[in-house]
């Protein structure tokens, strides 16, 4: 198949985009969060032909964008009037998603077999004016081959799945950097994947406490347990090993020093710059404080690690507060709980 990328996000190209939708074919297209892969979420048969494109598992559900908040009431019951009415005026349009039992005319594969569908409303324009153009509600994972990195540029998205997929809508440099915090609001408020919208964000407008899902930070031994079916498996991992260490400032600069002269390469923050001599490949991700630049640059990150054909890759994990529980939770997948307190 022939990709096209309309590199110029002109009225033409969307309506376009917004027509191959509704023949049942694949787009991708840009996010506050990362490049989604769209199709309509109401044919089963261009569901399908996502998890074909990315060769993901059957079982792993995908995410329904949605033009406005008040629409979703058509596809997905909402047990808590008051508390949807929260979140969403908080949050919509926004990188958040919400986890409700399903309704209506979704295809049941956009759920993967589950009683419940995820659903969000994303801010960026292209997304909304290709959700608007389509006249449906679009289901979309990341835009990467499954256990990729997730593509936070159109390179990264033709980088995995050029000619495998209808077009490529162009939108620049995602803001966030992270997929949309996932939360669950069937029975108690659970966090089932952090991101740019954080716990503290959710308490804080909705007044209750969230849970923290044990998947999100740990590894579930029992995989039938997992709220998220996505937590299950392999996941933003770079082509080389990755150990992800944590300790003091002086003890993990130690052991990145002591990993270079083993060959591995690094990823570490601003700070740690000044104390790594080796002549291995190193990449910062930015101030040990700034979450969001680490946010921004970690696929990307991960990304130019396997460009650079590194054999093994030692990382430092982030503190958990604010958007640094997205980064950590992503970085503890990308090193498949390879951890080492040091
Ligand atoms: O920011 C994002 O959310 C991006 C952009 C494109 O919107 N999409 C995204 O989709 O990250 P994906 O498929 O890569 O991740 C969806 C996650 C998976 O971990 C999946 O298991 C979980 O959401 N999920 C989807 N439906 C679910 C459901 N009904 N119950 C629990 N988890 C669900
Ligand atoms: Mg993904």
């Amino acid at each position: 198949m022939n990709t096209v990328y309309y590199k110029e996000v002109t009225d033409g190209a969307i309506a376009a985009c917004g027509a191959l939708i509704r023949k049942g074919e694949l787009v991708a297209f840009p996010t506050e969060t990362v490049y989604g892969l769209g199709a309509d979420a109401c044919n089963t048969d261009a569901v399908m032909r996502i998890y074909e494109a990315k060769g993901r598992e059957s079982d792993n559900p995908l995410i329904v964008h949605f033009a406005s908040p008040e629409e979703i009431a058509t596809y997905a019951e909402i047990p808590d009037r008051a508390l949807f009415d929260t979140l969403s005026r908080a949050f919509m349009p926004g990188p958040l998603t919400l986890v409700l039992p399903r309704k209506g005319a979704l295809s049941p594969r956009v759920s993967a077999g589950l009683s419940t569908v995820a659903v969000r409303v994303p801010s960026h324009p292209v997304a909304r004016a290709l959700i608007a153009a389509a006249r449906t509600p679009i289901a979309a994972p990341s835009a990467n081959r499954s256990h990729r990195p997730s593509p936070t540029s159109s390179a990264h998205v033709l980088e995995d799945l050029d000619g495998r997929i209808a077009a490529v809508l162009e939108g620049g440099t995602c803001r966030h950097g992270v997929e949309s915090t996932v939360l669950s609001l069937c029975g108690e408020l659970r966090l089932l994947r952090p991101g740019a919208v954080t716990r503290e964000m959710i308490e804080a407008a909705t007044g209750r406490d969230v849970i923290v899902d044990e998947g999100v930070l740990s590894h579930v031994a029992d995989k039938k347990q997992v709220a998220s079916p996505g937590m299950k498996y392999r996941h933003y991992a770079p082509n080389a090993p990755m150990t992800a260490l944590f300790g003091t400032d002086e003890r993990v600069r130690a052991a990145f020093c002591e990993a270079q002269r083993t060959g591995a390469a690094i990823l570490c923050y601003d700070e740690d710059l000044p104390y790594l001599s080796g002549d291995t490949p190193v990449l910062s991700l930015g101030a040990k404080n700034d979450f969001d630049a680490q946010a921004e640059r970690l696929f990307s990150a991960l990304r130019e690690l396997d460009r650079l054909g590194v054999t093994r890759i030692y990382a430092r994990l982030p503190g958990e507060e604010g958007l640094g529980m997205a980064v950590k939770n992503r970085l503890i997948r990308a090193a498949e709980f390879d951890l080492i307190e040091v």
